[in-house]
């Protein structure tokens, strides 16, 4: 069973294009679109465009681009439908539950992967509900506290104590084992001959994605003489689970984080659980990894503030400090919640409640005061050369900050904490941001110089056809400029402008693959008088370098008409139809060269096998005339488009 095509069409009109985006990429307004860093590839400098007048999206740093769908199916790695269901939730539109994946549609990878991963945390979930060896994680849960509506909502199960039960469960169920085992659930043995289990005899804590679907598991030591090294076992990387892009409890906090503008950050999988069903649910888990850049920017999604809380212990330590500055540079607010000695966040909220530890996150110090009481309490300041030691740690985070108004702010309360001038401070802080500008500058030129290069490739020689015919030949990899200009032309006009065209070229003028299969999703909607813009092509075709080629040439347009100015070529505004026939002279002259070359290869191979040659020489004269004819009078027939 299919998604019902006005159930299709209702989730696209629910879903804006700026805001389904906003949610993944910090959008800044600029002119008609909007523009951002680009989430597929890594920039310094935003190269992401997105039009909310067309509702499409272009990289020109990377060159993706489509539709809102064909964003969730990129980021999220999912099938169109897929990509419909998440934007159906989003939108909250219900769509029919069962079998929504059509036999014909494509299951992707990640597809099978999140299949598999969700039926193994049901099993797991299972096994703890219904057997009788399962009570003994139930009891463990309960032991610690957390009731069975907390267990539900986590989703939190056992593994049996067995080499082969999730196995024999997989086969049941005719789960595909190699993805089984790509999910990290199960593992090959080493003689190839089968594979086993990988968690056994384990509380299971699934791992969920933004989106709720689950990626991975950590697996909690229950039994005394469980064999296995690690408190807890972890899932593999995988490519769904990827740990440097994942926080434990996301889906379940980043409402909450958006609304109380603040995430809460602690390290362990009980924490946030005990933490979460005090009430407190703006709160996400590093679970163990050191925390990375890209954790942090998926909070950042959300809110622009982080509280983390350590406990008294680990608060001094590397990690801790690590976690601080590297909050700071991402351009994100920190502040640290310390809790007293010997108390993790998932004790202290069992033995003095939620409002305690709310108290605790509004207490939360500055990351100054944080630095400054640190150094206090490791006797740093009582020399001079600790002193400065302590100062200088501090300025060196102060110059991670990318707000120079922020900077100013912590400058002064440093001085005046310490009593040492601003401007002792400045030069400091002057020394420090010399070098990092240095870097920034370098990866801003690296940012602008792929970026040109790709302008290069494919369209700043598109501005004068006649031009850069050459260069575009000697780039068999990109679209000559004048089969580019036309398509171009094509999509902004529509069909009257496509219908223009094909009564003075033919299909077979357009040489470029590319051009072609463009051609082959409008013509037919040409045929058929049907309405049709760039954004609905996107939809008609899963080949992503065609879609890359839509939006590319889309979001480019402006620039053809611009570069037809500068040539002087035009009047001031070009006229489209103008445009049309100069680029459509030309594809006609190269047809024209072509024949006639061709014409020439075969009369030489017609004397040299001493055959009559004259027909080929009627032929050469008759090409020859029409080329004349062609640059004579130009393009034949009537012109009508719109100006
Ligand atoms: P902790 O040792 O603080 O564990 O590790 P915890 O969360 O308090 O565990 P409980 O309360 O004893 O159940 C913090 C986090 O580090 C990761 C886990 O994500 C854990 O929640 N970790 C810890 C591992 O991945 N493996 C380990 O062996 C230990
Ligand atoms: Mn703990």
């Amino acid at each position: 069973m299919r998604i019902p095509e006005n159930k299709i069409e209702e989730v696209r009109h629910a879903s804006d294009v700026v805001d389904v985006i906003s949610n993944y990429v910090k959008l800044k307004r600029r002119g008609k679109n909007y523009i951002g860093l680009c989430p597929f590839h890594t920039e310094k400098t935003p190269s992401f465009n997105v039009s909310p007048e067309r509702q499409m999206y272009h990289c020109f740093g990377c060159g993706v681009g489509g539709n809102v769908i064909t964003f969730v199916m990129e980021y999220e790695k999912v099938s169109f439908v897929e990509a419909i269901r998440t934007l159906a939730d989003r939108a909250g539109i219900s769509l029919p539950q069962e079998g929504v994946v059509d036999d014909k549609e494509k299951i992707t990878e990640s597809e099978s992967l999140y299949a598999v991963c969700r039926a193994a945390a049901r099993f797991f979930y299972d096994n703890m509900t219904t057997t009788v060896e399962g009570q003994l994680a139930l009891e463990y849960f309960r032991h610690r506290g957390f009731s069975d509506e907390t267990v539900r909502a986590f989703g939190l199960g056992y593994s049996m104590n067995a080499w082969d039960t999730l196995l024999k469960f997989a086969e049941r169920e005719k789960l595909p084992l190699e993805m089984m085992e790509k999910a990290g659930l199960l593992i090959q043995r080493e003689d190839k001959s089968g594979y086993y289990d990988r968690f056994r005899g384990r509380a299971m804590f699934p791992i969920f994605a933004v989106t709720g679907r689950v990626i991975g598991f950590g697996a909690r030591k229950l039994r005394e003489d469980d064999p296995l090294p690690g408190k807890y076992i972890n899932s593999p990387e995988t490519p769904i689970y990827v740990k440097s892009k994942s926080l434990y409890g996301i889906s379940h906090a980043k409402d909450a984080i958006r609304e109380k503008e603040y995430a809460i950050l602690v390290e362990g999988y009980a924490d946030l659980i005990s933490v979460y069903q005090a009430g407190i649910k703006n709160i996400v888990a590093s679970s163990g990894t050191a925390l990375t850049d890209e954790q942090i920017e998926l909070i950042g999604r959300y809110a622009k503030k982080v509280t983390l809380v350590y406990d008294a212990d680990s608060a001094g330590s590397k990690a801790t400090m690590r976690g601080v500055d590297l909050i700071i540079e991402q351009g994100l607010d920190v502040r640290i919640a310390e809790l007293p000695e010997g108390d993790d966040p998932d004790s202290f909220v069992k033995t003095n409640g939620g409002e305690a530890f709310q108290k605790l996150l509004d207490e939360a110090a500055s990351f100054l005061d944080f630095k400054a009481r640190l150094f206090q309490s490791q006797g740093m300041l009582e020399t001079p050369e600790g002193q400065a030691q302590a100062v200088r740690s501090i300025v060196e985070t102060i110059a991670k900050m990318k707000d120079e108004l922020k900077r100013g702010f912590y400058i002064k309360s440093l001085s005046e904490r310490y009593g040492i001038y601003e401007s002792t401070l400045y030069r400091e802080l002057e020394k420090l941001l010399g070098k990092e500008r240095g870097r920034e500058r370098i990866e801003r030129l690296r940012d602008e110089r792929l970026r040109d290069e790709r302008h290069r490739d494919e369209r700043s020689q598109s501005l004068n056809p006649e031009s850069s015919i050459q260069q575009a030949s000697s780039r068999p990899s990109s679209v000559p400029a004048p089969e580019r200009d036309l398509l171009t032309l094509m999509l902004e006009h529509g069909n009257e402008m496509v219908g223009y065209v094909f009564t003075h070229v033919k299909l077979e003028h357009f040489t470029h693959p590319l051009a072609q299969k463009v051609l082959a999703l409008i013509i037919p909607h040409l045929e058929r008088s049907e309405k049709w813009d760039t954004n609905s092509l996107i939809d008609e075709t899963d080949n992503v370098e065609l879609r890359r080629f839509i939006t590319d040439i889309t979001f480019s347009k402006y620039e053809l008409s611009k570069g037809w100015k500068e040539q002087g070529a035009m009047p001031e505004e070009a006229d489209p139809g103008d445009i049309a026939d100069s680029c459509m002279m030309i594809l006609k002259r190269q047809e024209l060269e072509r024949l006639i070359a061709e014409n020439q290869q075969h009369m030489k191979e017609a004397a040299a096998r001493g055959e009559e040659v004259r027909r080929f020489a009627e032929h050469h004269q008759l090409l020859m005339r029409e080329k004349k004819d062609l640059e004579m009078y130009g393009l034949t027939g009537e012109r009508e488009v719109p100006g």
